[in-house]
């Protein structure tokens, strides 16, 4: 991809905008659950403090509306998670769109909440040119949210003296190309999570492309319904059966497969409390709801995995999150960490299941992307990096 790479650039003594995303999970209290986005967004920001740039960094927190920050809204305790990592203090900024405060030479602010200004979500032209007048050099280190054509992410590159891609950005990139381009086969790919509404346009595309697809959560679900088994009150998408029955057709006249659990895991509420029964598919109850793939499911997954040359890894296989549902994905986890194949994974959940048992280092490359990580592989054009293109030859 041509895009301008920050490591070219020389940033001493320059005011230099950061888009990074930023957009971590928190709990009810506001405290940081998972930081590995904000760990990604250091290297970047380290070059240009290292190199005596004055350094500003935005992103987004949630979907809040816009015109006002509310105390859900403020990036506060990202400003100090960053502070700790950094070893320095890191000012947080409010109102700043219109300037008006000083950033020294090899100082960092943190912007406020960029979904909090007017005009973000819509791209808007004005808001895009107030901020691009802020900066010398703005970088897009944002890939989680360069599926999104925001202010931030694409109208201020537009306007902004020089626009590059931060060390984040291009790692992304690079992997990304790396396992969709050429990639090793078998290539397997595992797409869990709750719905397949939002997942089905990654799951055509994949289904023409991959020689495994493992679909897991309430996507199994309604892949087992349109196999003709009964899922009790399992979470699925009954309307969706016929595109799930279309993808499994396309893999068949590849000569491809969807490989169905032929076990479950059963209970009857989802609960840390919730008591569980391993049964075969088959004997799924009319009050029964299907929470994890039973064993024999989960050994034929890692068998799968064990033979596969890539592995596109997004989504759990159960409701990992509780032990007693955990089992499947656990099992996929250390088949995935014990193989061979180069592995690129992505998706919150994702990230979760790859903390919880412990694989980060047996991974080939963890993406902050989520919906950006899959539009990636979709083969689509994601508008931040097109801006950045559109930027290349200036
Ligand atoms: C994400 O978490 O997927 C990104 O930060 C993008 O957030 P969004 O879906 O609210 O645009
Ligand atoms: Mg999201």
């Amino acid at each position: 991809m041509n895009v301008k790479k920050l490591a070219d650039l020389d940033v001493a003594g320059k005011r230099v905008f950061i888009r990074a995303d930023l957009n971590v999970p928190q709990d009810e209290a506001g405290n940081i659950v998972e930081d590995t986005r904000i760990r990604a967004s250091l290297p970047s920001i380290r070059y240009c403090l290292e190199r005596g740039a004055a350094v500003m960094v935005t992103s987004h927190l949630g979907r809040p509306a816009e015109g006002e920050c509310r105390a859900e809204d403020t990036l506060a305790p990202i400003a100090v998670r960053l502070g700790e990592l950094l070893g320095k203090p890191v000012r947080l900024i409010r109102d700043w769109v219109e300037g008006g405060f000083e950033v020294r030479a090899g100082e960092i602010v943190l912007l406020e909440n960029c979904r909090c200004n007017k005009g973000e979500k819509k791209d808007n032209e004005e808001l895009a040119k107030k901020m691009a007048a802020l900066c010398d050099i703005y970088v897009n280190d944002a890939f989680g949210t360069a599926h999104r054509a925001e202010a931030t992410t694409h109208g201020i590159a537009r306007f902004a003296p020089v626009a590059c891609a931060g060390m984040l950005m291009g790692a992304e990139i690079d992997a990304l190309t790396k396992a969709t381009e050429n990639p090793a086969r078998p290539l397997v790919a595992i797409v869990g999570g709750a719905k397949v509404s939002t997942k089905l346009t990654i799951l055509k595309t994949l289904a023409q492309k991959v020689d495994q697809l493992i679909v897991g959560g309430g996507i199994a679900n309604t892949f087992l319904l349109a196999s003709g088994k009964r899922i009790g009150e399992s979470l699925a998408e009954p309307e969706l059966v016929k595109e799930a029955q279309a993808i499994m057709d396309m893999m068949k006249a590849r000569g491809a497969e969807v490989p169905l659990p032929v076990d479950v895991v059963v209970a009857d509420e989802v609960s840390a409390l919730a008591r569980a029964n391993r049964i075969p598919v088959d004997e799924v109850g009319p009050h029964d709801r299907i929470l994890d793939v039973g064993p024999k499911s989960s050994a034929k997954l890692a068998e799968i995995i064990a033979h596969a040359g890539t592995i596109v890894w997004n989504g759990p296989v159960g409701v990992f999150e509780h032990n007693q549902f955990a089992g499947g994905t656990k099992m996929m986890a250390s088949a995935i960490a014990h193989s061979e194949a180069f592995c690129i994974a992505g998706g919150g959940d994702t990230l979760a299941a790859i903390a919880k048992f412990h694989i980060a280092q047996d991974i080939g490359y963890i993406s902050t992307g989520g919906g950006a990580f899959l539009e990636f592989l979709e083969g689509k054009k994601l508008p931040a990096i097109a801006a950045l293109e559109a930027r290349f030859a200036d």
